[in-house]
């Protein structure tokens, strides 16, 4: 019997690789100016080194940060601050200031210029080590320098019951994740 699909055409294909986690991204200008970026093509690439791949595109003020300063970080929001993230997502930092915007507080990272957003509950303090043009977006890779997360958060995983954390599907649509845990056979 033949399976019953539909066609997705156009932009919108890679919504079938959806839901995924949604992180706001931390940079600086030359003159230390920190900007927010909301992203969800953010992914590991290697253990050792250490490394994180975030895909920009040319057309973000964030891109252009990134490639002048060459650090970032990664900080993981939960759904407490659904409304803010979406911000840093739909407004370009050409134009504003995100943290005074938002009311989102930034705190010193501890091995880079830009700052951490208190808010968060994770962060991945990374700096530049490659960058490679992929279509109409950059793959910035970055290698992770330090990588902290709140106490109650994590204990060798997410404590799902405690922190909700944002997976976009697409457009102005998100999600979480309900606490069941599954372990397969081996
Ligand atoms: C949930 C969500 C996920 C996003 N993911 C990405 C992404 O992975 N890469 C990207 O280039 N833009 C992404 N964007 C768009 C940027 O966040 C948006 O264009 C932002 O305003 C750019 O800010 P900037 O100009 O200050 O850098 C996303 C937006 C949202 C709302």
């Amino acid at each position: 019997m033949e399976k019953s699909t539909i066609d997705i055409v156009g932009p919108s294909f890679f919504r079938l690789l959806h839901p995924k986690l949604t992180v706001l991204l931390t940079c600086v200008d030359e003159a230390e100016r920190a900007n927010i970026i909301t992203l969800a093509w953010a992914i590991p690439t290697s253990i050792n080194p250490p490394l994180i791949a975030v895909s920009i595109s040319p057309s973000r003020h964030s891109h252009g940060l990134i490639e002048k300063t060459k650090e970032f970080v990664i900080n993981i929001p939960t759904t407490e601050i659904l409304n803010e993230m979406f911000f840093c997502g739909r407004k370009s930092g050409k134009d504003i200031d995100k943290f005074r915007e938002t009311g989102l507080t930034p705190l010193p990272a501890r091995k880079v210029k830009p700052p951490i957003i208190k808010e968060c509950v994770t962060f991945l303090e990374c700096k530049l080590f490659n960058q490679v043009p992929t279509g109409d977006h950059t793959l910035f890779i970055g290698e992770v320098l330090a990588a902290y997360v709140d106490k109650d958060a994590f204990n060798k995983t997410y404590d799902l019951e405690k922190i909700k954390l944002i997976y976009h599907m697409g457009g102005n649509q998100f999600t979480t994740l309900n606490p069941e845990i599954m372990t397969p056979e081996t």
